[in-house]
């Protein structure tokens, strides 16, 4: 964020994916900016409205669908800039190794690493338009894995992000067919980058040990 309150578009330095190529990702990079500045516009229409300190009855209206649009597309902004960092430029390697900081979270929160994929990907076949999200309990560090419809309904306030996954049309059409969304849950689960999710972990394991 600038120092005048604007977003500016981040650069994602990715390509090579297996499976999701770049032609999607050049797509998605686009979309990605369209709310960076759709975020801006409405930020700066908003702070017309305020800033003589008072909303009149007759602005009413236009503010409210102003604010409202806020959310969808701040949320749009901020998911994108955490579903491309992590993903792996050239591919991942899979599924985390065992003893990982991820699998151990996954455990104590699931009773298995398998179990908590099982309801990710679950969630990620999910009828709709949205995304599904892994997030951290800030108060406990259990992980809970939610759908949110769109890019704002869902989302659980305080909880921080942790594996973000795209499953609109628009993350995987040029590779597969509306239909064949599970074949684009695999190619992601192949690109994801472990390294950046489990730094997100651990940001809050050490905020909590330093409050114990
Ligand atoms: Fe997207």
């Amino acid at each position: 964020m600038s120092s005048n309150g604007t977003y500016t578009a981040r650069e994602f330095n990715l390509s090579g994916l297996k499976g999701i190529s770049d032609e999607t990702l050049e797509m998605h990079f686009k979309l990605y900016e369209g709310y960076v500045k759709e975020t801006n516009n409405l930020t700066e229409k908003i702070s017309e409205f305020i800033k003589d300190a008072k909303v009149d009855q007759e602005e009413m209206p236009a503010y409210s669908e102003l604010t409202r649009r806020l959310g969808f597309e701040y949320n749009g902004m901020v998911l994108h800039e955490y579903y491309f960092d992590n993903l792996k430029s050239r591919g991942g390697s899979g599924d985390p190794s065992q003893g990982s900081d991820f699998v151990k979270a996954a455990e104590s929160s699931f009773g298995s690493y398998e179990i908590w994929k099982t309801d990710f990907v679950g969630i990620g076949k999910m009828r709709g338009v949205g995304w599904a999200i892994c997030y951290q309990n800030p108060a406990n560090g259990r992980l809970s894995n939610h759908w949110i419809t769109l890019h704002e309904t869902g989302n659980v306030a305080g909880f921080v992000p942790i594996l973000v996954m795209d499953v609109w049309e628009h993350a995987y059409l040029l590779d597969y067919k509306p239909a064949e969304r599970p074949k684009y849950i695999e190619a992601f689960f192949s690109n994801i980058a472990w390294k950046t999710v489990e730094e997100r972990l651990k940001q809050i394991t050490g905020a909590q040990s330093a409050r114990a």
